[in-house]
């Protein structure tokens, strides 16, 4: 039998509470269909600088490049965050990662399972045909754009917004490809009235459409339009194709829809790496509370064995999240009035429940 190496990477917060319930129910599902799971433990983020002084050391590099595929919780710890100073920080590790692993297309799908209309703020007949990918690029852009830093006077400070037309290409190519797997259209989302990078994409997006993926439609839309359509009229959208920083945005609005970002997996794809992370962060009022909703990272595991074609146990496994939320067994930020039980229930007794569901199904 093969063995899928798995780097786990729990995290800052509430990143190894819910790393261990994905685990629970990935040796659940693997008991099922045979697969076999070698895990092994890497440190990153907070915890990492805690250990080796570095937000992303070698050891995880290391761990991440010998691995199948790697599962990874959250990043983040107020300590950094209310301290602008500082000058090593757990995202570092993050962005690092991302980057040295060449993880460039961040898949983030919303399909709105029907055991979640209740909990959105959205009307149900805004959200009840919701289906769509956010592919956001995820190793430039802002976010690693140089010069950035802060003058010495510290009264003026600087990011830059940098893209090619290579990286443009490959995470279009990957946007285009989904895209003809499903309803053909592409919304590329910029800010092409204003930005000189997302008047790039739209020549580089447009051209690639032109000469390799005529069938597919694509539309251009500004991303403060964006913002508001996805939460007016979510349904109209299939792919939406856009740069980092503005993927980000647009993904945690993603997260109202379908009632708790606490649901939303996603996942991070290069040529030769693959990670599978949560969309939401370390929430660390939370840590060690047993509060966390560990869905986001039992479904961005199911996502893992989709892309190391198990699609069986993929499917098996996101059917006994969905059943469990259904029951009513949902942490807190899920609230489902219709059942009196609501909000009783902790990261672990969904996970157990969900490995309940999965075993139920034989
Ligand atoms: C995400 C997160 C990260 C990001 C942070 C933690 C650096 O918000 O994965 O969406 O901004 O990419
Ligand atoms: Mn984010």
């Amino acid at each position: 039998m093969k063995k899928n190496k798995i780097a786990l990477l729990p995290g800052d917060g509430i990143g190894p509470e819910i790393i261990e319930q994905a685990v629970k129910c990935l040796n659940a599902i693997g008991k099922i269909y045979e697969i076999e799971f070698e895990f092994s433990y890497g440190y990153i983020g907070a915890t990492a600088i805690n250990k080796y002084g570095n937000p992303y050391p070698s050891e995880t590099d290391q761990l991440c490049r010998d691995s199948d595929a790697i599962l990874f919780g959250a990043i983040g710890d107020p300590k950094y965050d209310n301290n602008p100073k500082s000058k090593i920080r757990p995202e570092q590790g993050l962005l690092k990662m991302r980057k040295d692993l060449g993880l460039f297309a961040n898949i983030r799908p919303l399909k709105i399972h029907p055991s979640l209309y209740d909990s959105s703020p959205l009307k149900r007949e805004i959200i009840n045909n919701v289906d769509l990918i956010i592919v956001r690029e995820l190793t430039s852009g802002i976010y690693f754009g140089k010069p950035s830093a802060t003058e010495e006077n510290g009264m003026e400070a600087y990011d830059t917004c940098r893209y090619t037309s290579t990286e443009i290409e490959r995470v279009a190519k990957i946007a285009l490809d989904l895209a003809m797997k499903r309803r053909k259209k592409v919304t590329l989302v910029d800010k092409a009235n204003v930005l000189e990078t997302s008047r790039l994409w739209r020549s580089v997006v447009t051209k690639i459409k032109e000469e390799s993926y005529s069938q597919i439609d694509l539309e251009y839309m500004f991303v403060d339009n964006a913002a508001m359509q996805l939460v007016s009229n979510p349904s109209k959208f299939d792919i939406i194709l856009t740069e980092n920083m503005f993927g980000d945005i647009l993904s945690d609005i993603s997260g109202v829809l379908s009632g708790s970002i606490g649901t939303l997996p996603s996942a991070s794809l290069g040529e030769k790496h693959k990670l599978f992370e949560p969309i939401h962060g370390s929430y660390p009022e939370a840590a060690g509370k047993n509060i966390a909703n560990p869905v986001a990272t039992i479904l961005s595991a199911a996502m893992m064995l989709r892309e190391l074609k198990y699609n069986d146990a993929a499917n098996h496994l996101e059917l006994a999240c969905y059943n469990t939320i259904q029951n009513g067994v949902v942490t807190p930020d899920l609230k489902i009035d219709k059942h009196s039980k609501n909000n009783s229930f902790t990261t672990e007794d969904v996970g157990n429940e969900i490995v309940k569901e999965i075993t139920k199904r034989t």
